[in-house]
This record gives C-alpha cells, sequence and structure tokens, in this order.
C-alpha cells in the first residue's frame, strides 16, 4: 500500500493545530501508521530540503524548520501521495483553495504549517529519512 511523509512544521505545533491538522487526514480516510514529536537537527532539515539548496530561501527554511518541535508522520491509502497534497493544498496559502489545510489555516510560503511528500519515490526516502523501518506500524482498518 502507498505510504507518503507527512510533516507539522514548527508553526504548526505552536499555533496548536496539530490536532486540527491530524483530524483532517484522519477523516480524509488516510491510516496512520508512524507519528513522533521532535526537534529536527540541522544536519536532518538539510538532508530533507537538499532539493532546495540552491534556492534562495535554502538557509531562511532549515533555520525555521530546526526552531521548534515537528510532527513527523507516515500516512499510507490508496494514491496516498497525490491525494493528501490535495488536502494539503498549494504550496503557498494565500493561494490555497479553502478547504484545504494551507488555505484555511495560513497566509504566509514561509509559515505553510505542513510538508507532505510531492512523489511516491520522494515519499519513500523522506520516510527512511525520518523514520526507523520498526517506527512503522503495519496496520489496516477492518471497519
Ligand atoms: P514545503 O512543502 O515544505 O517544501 C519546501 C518549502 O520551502 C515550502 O514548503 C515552503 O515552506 C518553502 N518555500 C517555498 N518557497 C518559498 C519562498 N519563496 N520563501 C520562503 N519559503 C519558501
Amino acid at each position: 500500500m502507498e505510504r507518503t511523509f507527512i510533516a507539522i512544521k514548527p508553526d504548526g505545533v505552536q499555533r496548536g493545530l496539530v490536532g486540527e491538522i491530524i483530524r483532517r487526514l484522519e477523516t480524509k480516510g488516510f491510516t496512520l501508521v508512524a507519528l513522533k514529536l521532535l526537534h529536527p537537527s540541522r544536519e536532518l532539515a538539510e538532508q530533507h530540503y537538499a532539493v532546495h539548496k540552491e534556492r534562495p530561501f535554502f538557509s531562511g527554511l532549515v533555520d525555521f524548520i530546526t526552531s521548534g518541535p515537528v510532527v513527523a508522520m507516515v500516512w499510507q491509502g490508496e494514491g496516498v501521495v497525490a491525494a493528501s497534497r490535495l488536502t494539503i493544498g498549494a504550496t503557498n496559502p494565500l493561494v490555497s483553495p479553502p478547504g484545504t489545510i494551507r488555505g484555511d489555516l495560513g497566509i504566509n510560503i514561509g509559515r505553510n504549517l505542513i510538508h507532505g511528500s510531492d512523489a511516491v519515490e520522494t515519499a519513500q526516502s523522506e520516510i527512511a529519512l525520518w523514520f526507523k523501518e520498526e517506527e512503522l506500524v503495519s496496520w489496516s482498518p477492518t471497519v
């Protein structure tokens, strides 16, 4: 079954939106298979955002993501990578449609609350970067 990596960033944690964001993913029907709260190291953040390392916002992005606790999660479901990105919304919350997490809860591209893997291959590498294999729970809902 397809899996994706989703992180609630320090702004989401500090604004008390952890429950709200998880509720939206749960009620959509995705299955939570791993979850932890951690304060990411600079090394972890730089690896996670390595694809952006030449961008002008890279160091600010790494500063921000390492500024406080992050909720790291793995969600599972058919087509979960693309479908969860629809639930999350556009990168810039200001233009993300109402009904999406970013569209309903944010206005600032640098404080967009949540990260979701952009492709199945990216999801696999991000899950491996943030989680050990034994931290993933294999289960499927029976109801
Ligand atoms: P995310 O989905 O985590 O992937 C890369 C992040 O870079 C993105 O969310 C934004 O938070 C951030 N980002 C993208 N563009 C900008 C920008 N122009 N200024 C600041 N941060 C940005």
